[in-house]
């Protein structure tokens, strides 16, 4: 401690004292309303904080100051005198006359003060260091603050307190500043601070250089800042939270621990946060902003995006050239990145296709967004429409934000960005390239290609269905075509097997290689000459029914690709013969494992909250990830397959619905599904929308918890009993049960039931459920009474597919649409 450190021939002396005072603990004092002397301090009740004189490291300068009381590094967390240090130990802090704390120097002269209103009585205020480190000055007979210096940070965000704008508490912005070095705690270089526009933001600015912004935070949405993804509920140890009836201030709070942390702002525009170890004596770095070279305010300049893993770091969005190319091949980016075809909108003669989007992922997205509260389909068009709307982007508790202008500091994370829609001219979508999309840009321009494909193509299947029905053959293959962009192009990209090969793969669909059997015809495991397994899903020829399934399936799995999705190799078209070719996934499906008392064993409660995590993810990528909204409408156990390394895949899209996002719910007269895991709104109303699914999701969910099989809904009713009774231990099934787990298991409960409640609207969306699994959230909503279906007759009679189809335990039952 710098106090100690000054001391010279007293120190002897001064050594004393200290030690007195530490025998006298009982006796020190939390609060004065006189004086302290250059050597006298005060301690808060449970000797967390010290206020008193302190010098800086390296310095003889004496400045009244916070620091922790209790660690053995000094660690100074608030100034009072920043700017005008006192040279000897001739410093005075006070109660002054009028009532304010000030500190005086050997002249008497005013250094600083907490310079409150001059009204205060003499002799009616006392000054307390709170155990939280907040110094306050206090009105005696009220015990009201006057003043607070959490309301004035120096350079130190510590926990519990407001940071940001809050005028209503009088305090201005609570911003930090960063002390010009670490001898020298005069405001620096680096100012960091909440900033209200459209959205709350996080920001760093150089004071040196025009306030020029340094660093943002990225959008807030009420739980994270859209750029910084390790600031998570939960996973993050401080939650801020921005409180609009305090008027936009952001309040830390942090996990009720003992650990004692902080944010500061580093001399060199840094701002870290701090958590004291115990064990190593030392403060250790839990993180720190800006966190790479990406994080620098519009690095890449305008219309362009930064990933700090790739090189070079900068890249104009596909549909943008650099404006001057020598420069950015030098590695000069400030200049950024210009449109290559000038937008439809923006053109004279106004006839041509429409322009549309491209949709980037996991983004930090840009500055400078306005913000309405409108769906995400009305969202889109609202943006299409107006042509001054450059890009805009959807999300829970961000809205619909727009973008006018230019779009600067957008930054590829590797996770948990957000989508973002940029409009493009609509010849842009045409020069696309053929590889197979990946994730990332490409598949995100892919994607966008096919939605507008699947909106000619959906009208196209409506006007069909209107006229006839069971349609034949070839007119299904068009359709496939159809749905495939029009051009065959698209699906010659999915390899077509001939039907010999799968014939001799499969030893002439021999009845030892079936594998299961669903509902539009029998699975077979195959393999290729070159060793390869594959499962072949053989479509009835008799039927007409399942054809389109077949064409949704094709669709849509050949453009999604993702971990958690099983993979459509191939599909085979010869003749009458319909078939689909996929990945073999050895380890069967889901059921095979949950349900049955001798398997469960190999599925230990970790494994399965990988799974549940797994198929959560796939979910939310057919849900969120792309600008295609895909309903499963058919998630049950048995259409969870495993891999060898158990990572579940998502299987079986024959029942998907593809929607643009125009709706956000549909009607269909043809209810199918399988009973117990459709939820009630489609069931008896044939309504299904994203929450449709999550339904489905919630009864998986439950069921991998519990073992059990929700038959009837009968699962459903038992988890709310006993939820209701609060002793969840008998729910879960006794394979899996560990107490180390036991809150884990709880929040999968808990979860599960948000997921099945009644009403769609209380459900979470799958991307709430996606973080909530993956955090501490500690105030997740109570759910509701979840949804017992009756088991009446409109189900079985509408539901083409509830034949009892449930394959026997050695089959992978990859087309199981069964009922049960
Ligand atoms: C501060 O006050 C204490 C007791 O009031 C006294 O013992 C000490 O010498 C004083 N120190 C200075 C530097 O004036
Ligand atoms: C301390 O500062 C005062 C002015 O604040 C000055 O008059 C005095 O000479 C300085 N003393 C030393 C030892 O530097
Ligand atoms: C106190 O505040 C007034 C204005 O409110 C200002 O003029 C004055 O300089 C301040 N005094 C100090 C010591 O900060
Ligand atoms: C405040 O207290 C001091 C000493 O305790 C006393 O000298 C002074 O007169 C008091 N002032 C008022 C206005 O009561
Ligand atoms: C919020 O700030 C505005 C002015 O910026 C003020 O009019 C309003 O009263 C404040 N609201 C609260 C709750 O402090
Ligand atoms: C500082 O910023 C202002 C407004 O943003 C601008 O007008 C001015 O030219 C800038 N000055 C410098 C030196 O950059
Ligand atoms: C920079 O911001 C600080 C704090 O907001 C302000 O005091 C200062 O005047 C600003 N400087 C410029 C040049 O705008
Ligand atoms: C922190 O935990 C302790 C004991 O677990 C409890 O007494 C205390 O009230 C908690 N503090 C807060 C702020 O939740
Ligand atoms: C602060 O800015 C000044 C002027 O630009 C510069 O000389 C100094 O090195 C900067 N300090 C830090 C710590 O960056
Ligand atoms: C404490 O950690 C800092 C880096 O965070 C390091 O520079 C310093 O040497 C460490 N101090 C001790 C005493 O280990
Ligand atoms: C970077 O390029 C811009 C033009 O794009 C130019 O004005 C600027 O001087 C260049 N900076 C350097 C350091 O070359
Ligand atoms: C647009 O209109 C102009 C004149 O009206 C015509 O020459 C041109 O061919 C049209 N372009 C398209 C794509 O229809």
């Amino acid at each position: 401690m710098g106090l100690h450190e000054s001391l010279n021939c007293f120190v002897l002396v001064l050594a004393l004292s200290c030690f007195f005072l530490s025998v006298s603990l009982a006796h020190e004092k939390a609060f004065f309303s006189g004086k302290l002397n250059d050597s006298e301090t005060i301690v808060s009740s449970f000797r967390t904080f010290r206020f008193g004189f302190f010098s800086p490291i390296n310095s003889k300068s004496r400045y009244a100051g916070i620091w922790y009381n209790s660690i053995s590094v000094e660690t100074v967390i608030w100034v009072a005198n920043k700017d005008k240090p006192i040279n000897d130990s001739s410093g005075i802090i006070s109660v002054s006359e009028d009532g304010n704390v000030v500190v005086t120097d050997g002249q008497r002269r005013v250094l600083w003060s907490t310079n409150v209103s001059t009204r205060i009585r003499a002799n009616s205020t006392v000054a307390e260091l709170l155990d939280s480190g907040n110094l306050v000055l206090k009105e005696v007979y009220t015990d009201a603050y006057l003043w607070e210096s959490f309301k004035y940070p120096t350079d130190s965000w510590l926990p519990n307190m407001l940071v940001g704008i809050n005028e209503r508490a009088g305090g201005g912005n609570a911003m930090i500043t960063s002390w010009k070095n670490p001898s020298d705690p005069s405001p620096g270089n680096y100012t960091a601070a909440l900033v209200l526009a459209a959205y709350p933001e996080l920001s760093i600015f150089n004071n040196n250089n025009n306030n020029t912004t340094v660093w943002r935070s990225g959008s807030w949405n009420g739980q994270m800042f859209n750029g910084i993804p390790d600031v998570y509920p939960g996973v993050f140890l401080y939650r801020f939270i921005v409180n609009d009836d305090t008027n936009g201030s952001v309040t830390m709070s942090y996990a009720n621990d003992s650990t004692l942390r902080h944010f500061y702002m580093d001399y060199r525009g840094f701002v870290i946060r701090r958590d004291w170890s115990e064990a190593r004596r030392n403060w250790t770095v839990g993180s720190q902003v800006p966190a790479n070279e990406c994080d620098i305010y519009s690095r890449c300049g305008q219309f362009a995006t930064c990933n700090h893993r790739k090189s070079p770091l900068c890249s104009c969005i596909r549909g943008f050239k650099p404006k001057n190319l020598r420069e950015w091949n030098n590695g000069n980016w400030t200049g950024g990145c210009i449109r290559k075809v000038i937008l439809q909108c923006e053109r004279q003669n106004n006839n041509g296709s429409a322009d549309w989007f491209l949709t980037l992922q996991r983004m930090k997205l840009p500055d400078f967004a306005s913000r309405s509260e409108v769906s995400e389909p009305e969202c889109l068009k609202t943006c299409l429409q107006t042509c001054s709307c450059i890009a805009f982007a959807h999300g829970l508790g961000y809205g619909c934000m727009i973008w006018n202008g230019s779009l600067v500091d957008s930054q590829e994370l590797d996770a948990r960005g957000m989508d973002l829609s940029i409009r493009l001219a609509h010849s842009e979508f045409k020069t696309q390239d053929r590889r197979p999309i990946l994730i990332g840009t490409s598949l995100a321009g892919g994607i966008t290609v096919l939605a507008v494909c699947v909106l000619l193509a959906r009208s196209i299947v409506m006007k069909k269905r209107v006229k006839k029905k069971g349609t034949d053959a070839e007119k299904m293959f068009k359709r496939v075509e159809a749905l495939a962009g029009g051009n065959k192009e698209k699906l010659k990209e999915l390899p077509l097997f001939e039907f010999q090969v799968l014939a001799a793969a499969t030893d002439n669909f021999s009845l030892k290689n079936k594998l299961g059997q669903g509902g539009f015809g029998p699975v077979f495991k195959g393999k290729l000459q070159e060793g390869q397994e594959i499962a072949v899903k053989r479509l009835s020829q008799a039927s007409g029914q399942g054809l389109e399934e077949l064409v949704t399936e094709v669709v849509v799995i050949s453009k999604l690709q993702h971990r958690n999705l099983v993979k459509l190799l191939g599909c085979c078209i010869a003749g009458e013969e319909r078939m689909l070719v996929y990945e073999f996934m050895p380890k069967k499906s889901l059921d095979f494992y949950i349900f049955d008392p001798m398997q469960a064993k190999l599925l230990d409660w970790k494994t399965r909250f990988k799974i549940i995590n797994g198929i959560c993810r796939g979910l939310l990528y057919l849900h969120r990830d792309s600008r295609l909204i895909i309903i499963h409408r058919d998630l049950k156990a048995s259409n969870i397959l495993l891999d060898e390394n158990l990572i579940p895949k998502i299987s079986d899209f024959g029942l998907a619905k593809i929607f643009l996002g125009n709706e956000d719910e549909a009607n269909t007269q043809r209810v199918v599904g399988t009973y117990g895991y459709m939820a009630p709104e489609y069931a008896m109303g044939g309504l299904f929308s994203e929450k449709s699914d999550v339904f489905g999701l919630g009864v998986i969910l439950l069921e991998i918890v519990s073992g059990r099989r929700n038959s009837h809904s009968t699962l459903l009713a038992y988890v709310w009993s006993i939820w209701n009774k609060g002793e969840i231990n008998g729910l879960v099934d006794p394979e899996i049960f560990d107490q180390l787990f036991e809150k884990e298991i709880r929040k999968c409960i808990h979860i599960g039931l948000l997921c099945v409640q009644d009403a769609a609207n209380d459900r979470p969306s799958v991307s709430t459920v996606c973080s909530i699994l993956n955090s501490e959230v500690a105030d997740i909503p109570e759910p509701k009474q979840p949804a017992y279906m009756p088991r009446n007759g409109i189900l079985e009679a509408e539901s083409s597919e509830s034949s009892d189809l449930k394959a026997s335990t050695n089959n992978v039952t990859i087309t199981d649409v069964s009922g049960r």
